[in-house]
């Protein structure tokens, strides 16, 4: 039988109807736009904004966000058709099985691992990182680094704990329900963008004009020399740097399951948490280098660098930034329970179609949550998370999600072709434009990634290659006809 075996859309259409004894829907609007929030403000705007400023884009960041955020808007609109089509867990891994085959659909569903997993890996290591800054050092640093890194003093590390306890209280509350692992993540939700807000207007009044001039970092700088270094390259550079602080808008598609009505309600929380997250980050990264200059991000600015440009400037605000280091703390928080629980719905898709074994789609008797999955991805990701660095694990998140988003583009093209007359309650506008764009944007931010992450991930691919042709395609449910 092919590779290419396609599931029909009717099929997966009945398995998205049947409710009765699936996951629980218990999702709103509100609960959505605030999962995609949830997901997304996170390490991405507190770090990469200031990296991206002092490596490559000068105060020209701000377009640098405008820039990553277009992008991130084609490849929405193409899973908010998807979504609203076909309302199923699993997302771009679901949406691939139906459009381009199942084949296809490991591939991407293997390559969302990198995505969801990976990422709550690496903001379980910066959560650490910040919990130690805020106790003022108190973790002794063996205690909070991977085996892999060494301090100054030579001081070695052994084991990230506060990572992997963070991981195992929101594996916890993931297995207890949706409901309330909702009802959390809205609450965090509400005090980051809370905290967001406060510095965007406290900050305003200290914005210092000069700051802004010269807009883009002059060429002739020493260490900007690279095209993707200064001028408007370095505003391209900027935008694959802050890419990260948009991964977790599609995390929505992956609750479809368990949303009320997700034929309208999946595009809104697309659609609607990418939009509010980029004009926040746009006045974000705009208040943050006018108060700071973007050279200091460079120099003592470039670690905690919201709080150091609180403390230096914003004299009388310095309560603010023991704030804003308590709501990354929560921020944090958010965006690994929502990838946590974005990859046991991948899995539990993967699993009903017995590309996983059956362990990953058994639903826990009282919560109907998937808790033998969570809980086997929880002792998974605090490998990485105990014991990897986080800066092997954060380009290699961006990497799987931008794969996920060329698919997903490319899947709305060929949907269009090949099932011209499915219902389709939102539509994505002037397609194949729209799509084209998408792609073209995800794979120019795929080339500007390092040569190691690329090889890395090539090397997961080919892992996903082994256990697809040892494993998922003998036990195939739709190849088996059942
Ligand atoms: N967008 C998420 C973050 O910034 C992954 O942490």
């Amino acid at each position: 039988m092919s590779l290419f075996i396609k599931k029909p859309l009717e099929q997966l259409m009945d398995q998205a109807s049947d409710s009765g004894k699936g996951l629980k829907r218990t999702l709103g609007p509100g609960n959505l736009i605030a999962l995609g929030i949830g997901a997304i403000i996170g390490a991405g705007l507190f770090v990469r904004t200031a990296a991206a400023a002092g490596d490559a884009a000068g105060p020209g960041v701000v377009v640098s966000y405008i820039v990553a955020g277009i992008g991130c808007a084609f490849a929405g609109l193409c899973y908010a058709e998807f979504a609203s089509m076909i309302p199923i867990a699993g997302s771009a891994y679901a949406y691939a099985y139906v459009t381009m085959g199942e084949f296809m659909a490991w591939i991407i569903g293997w390559a969302l691992v990198l995505e969801y997993a990976l990422a709550s890996a690496t903001v379980s290591i910066a959560w650490s990182e910040y919990l130690n800054s805020l106790l003022g050092g108190a973790i002794p640093y063996q205690w909070c680094h991977s085996p892999w890194e060494t301090a100054i003093d030579g001081a070695q590390g052994l084991v990230n704990l506060p990572a992997i306890f963070i991981l195992l209280v929101l594996t916890s509350i993931l297995i207890k329900g949706t409901q309330e692992s909702a009802t959390l993540n809205t609450i965090i939700v509400f005090i980051k963008v809370s905290i967001v807000l406060v510095f965007i207007v406290i900050g305003w009044s200290f914005i210092n004009d000069a700051n802004y001039t010269p807009f883009t970092i002059p060429g002739s700088l020493p260490g900007h020399e690279a095209w993707n270094r200064h001028g408007w390259g370095g505003v391209l550079g900027g935008a694959g740097i802050v890419f990260f602080a948009f991964i977790g808008f599609d995390a929505v598609s992956t609750a479809a399951q368990e949303a009320k009505n997700p034929k309208r309600d999946m595009p809104i929380g697309i659609l609607g948490s990418l939009l509010i997250c980029t004009i926040l980050f746009v006045l974000f990264s705009h208040v943050l280098t006018g108060i700071a200059n973007w050279q200091e991000f460079k120099v003592a600015g470039k670690e905690a660098s919201v709080a150091y440009a609180i403390k230096t400037y914003m004299h009388g605000y310095e309560w603010l930034g023991t704030l804003v280091t308590v709501a990354i703390l929560a921020g944090f928080s958010s965006v690994i329970l929502v990838m946590l629980m974005g990859q046991s719905r991948v899995f539990y898709s993967m699993s009903k179609d017995g590309l996983v074994p059956s362990v990953f789609s058994q639903l826990h008797p009282k919560f109907r949550t998937p808790f033998k999955s969570n809980m086997i991805l929880f002792v998974f990701v605090s490998l990485f998370g105990g014991f990897v660095p986080g800066s092997v694990a954060g380009d290699l998140t961006s990497f799987g999600t931008l794969f996920a988003f060329v698919l997903v583009c490319a899947g709305i093209w060929v949907m269009r072709i090949a099932n011209p007359g499915a219902i389709r309650p939102f539509k994505t506008p002037l397609v194949p434009l729209v799509p084209i764009l998408g792609i073209v944007i995800c794979i120019a931010l795929i080339l500007s990634l390092d040569y190691v992450t690329q090889l890395s991930a090539l090397a997961w691919l080919l892992i996903g290659l082994v256990v697809y042709f040892t494993y998922s395609k003998k036990n195939s449910v739709l190849r088996q006809g059942k």
